[in-house]
């Protein structure tokens, strides 16, 4: 996290941990290696930021900055190229839901869920198995995130659309799959041969629905995430519209950013085949030094040249 201002006891590493507090939308979908909310209440706090301030987070990743900002009554804006985070972090600030629509596209899911879920078997296209992680997932529970996914790219309410398959994107990276994240992802030695994908969908909508409703005060204080690249704030933010800025950009630690939320990205078609995840490697700021030896390494724009072979 980049500020001015030290927390007080630098020593003290219970500050990562996450607070009760720190809940709400939070984990509707989070990265991994965010840093918690409450970090994100000190600096407002220690910034002295009150409501008609703007904070920005040129990396904002799955919000954890936006969201919070929200959450505090403050204006946010934030930037993040992968298509996976920048949508986790828009549906999080979208607060302006009908929630009675909510519940009735929920419903009719469900009922299409059950009346599919014993049709043909579903899986992924060759090419899409080709860029997740071998073994994400085993075929019982990918059949059911997919026809959960079918059913839901019929509701026509882009908000609650969005809702239903962040919920979706949650499920299968922690109730269907079979990643484990330690921080960095990998595959469970025992594998998730079957998981109650439909009903744990159900339940985390319900609690997002339950989010949304204890915070409605709060749905129009404005927070934008733009899908760009941070190196082109100029294009994105108006001149002196920001008062403060909270982020964690990508540090030089080896991290695929891509490889984190690779499931869930070709899961809602975010990534379709190898051309699109290369697209999505080339638009971030390199965090690994693979390839960096090679001779054609920084043709094009900044230092872009990351390989394929990261799976
Ligand atoms: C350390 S993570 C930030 C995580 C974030 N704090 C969160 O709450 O999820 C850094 C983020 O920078 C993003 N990133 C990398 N290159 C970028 C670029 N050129 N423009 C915008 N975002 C970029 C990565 O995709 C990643 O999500």
């Amino acid at each position: 996290m980049t500020s001015s201002v030290t927390p007080s006891h630098p020593a003290d590493l219970s500050h990562n941990k996450l607070l009760p507090s720190d809940r709400a939308f939070h984990d509707w979908y989070r990265f991994v290696l965010s840093y918690p909310p409450h970090l994100v209440r000190h600096y407002i706090d220690q910034f002295g930021l009150e409501k008609g301030a703007t904070l920005l987070d040129p990396f904002c990743g799955t919000g954890t900055t936006i969201v919070e900002a929200k959450k505090n009554g403050l204006a946010s804006v934030g930037v993040e190229a992968i298509p996976m985070s920048h949508f986790a972090c828009s549906t999080k600030v979208q607060w302006q839901v009908d929630l009675d629509q909510l519940n009735l596209a929920k419903d009719q899911v469900l009922a299409q869920v059950s009346q599919r879920e014993a049709a043909a078997v579903l899986t992924f296209t060759p090419e899409q198995t080709a860029i997740v992680l071998k073994n994400s997932i085993s075929a019982v529970p990918l059949h059911k995130c997919l026809v959960l996914q079918e059913a839901i790219a019929a509701v026509t309410t882009p908000s609650v659309r969005s809702i239903l398959q962040l919920a979706l994107a949650y499920v299968a990276v922690h109730g269907a799959s079979n990643l484990k994240f330690g921080p960095e992802v990998g595959i469970r030695r025992r594998k998730r041969d079957d998981a109650p994908v439909i009903e744990q969908w159900q339940v985390k909508v319900e609690q997002m629905a339950a989010d949304l409703a204890a915070y409605q005060d709060l749905a129009t204080v404005p927070a934008r995430c733009h899908h760009g690249d941070a190196r082109s704030l100029r294009s994105l933010l108006a001149p002196n519209s920001i008062d403060a800025i909270i982020t964690s950009p990508p540090y030089p630690n080896e991290k695929d950013y891509t490889r984190t939320t690779r499931l869930e990205s070709v899961l809602l078609g975010f990534l379709k085949d190898k051309a699109d995840l290369r697209r999505c490697k080339q638009s971030l700021i390199r965090s690994n030094s693979r390839d960096v030896t090679k001779p054609n390494y920084g043709a094009g724009p900044g230092n872009r040249r990351p390989a394929l072979g990261s799976q």
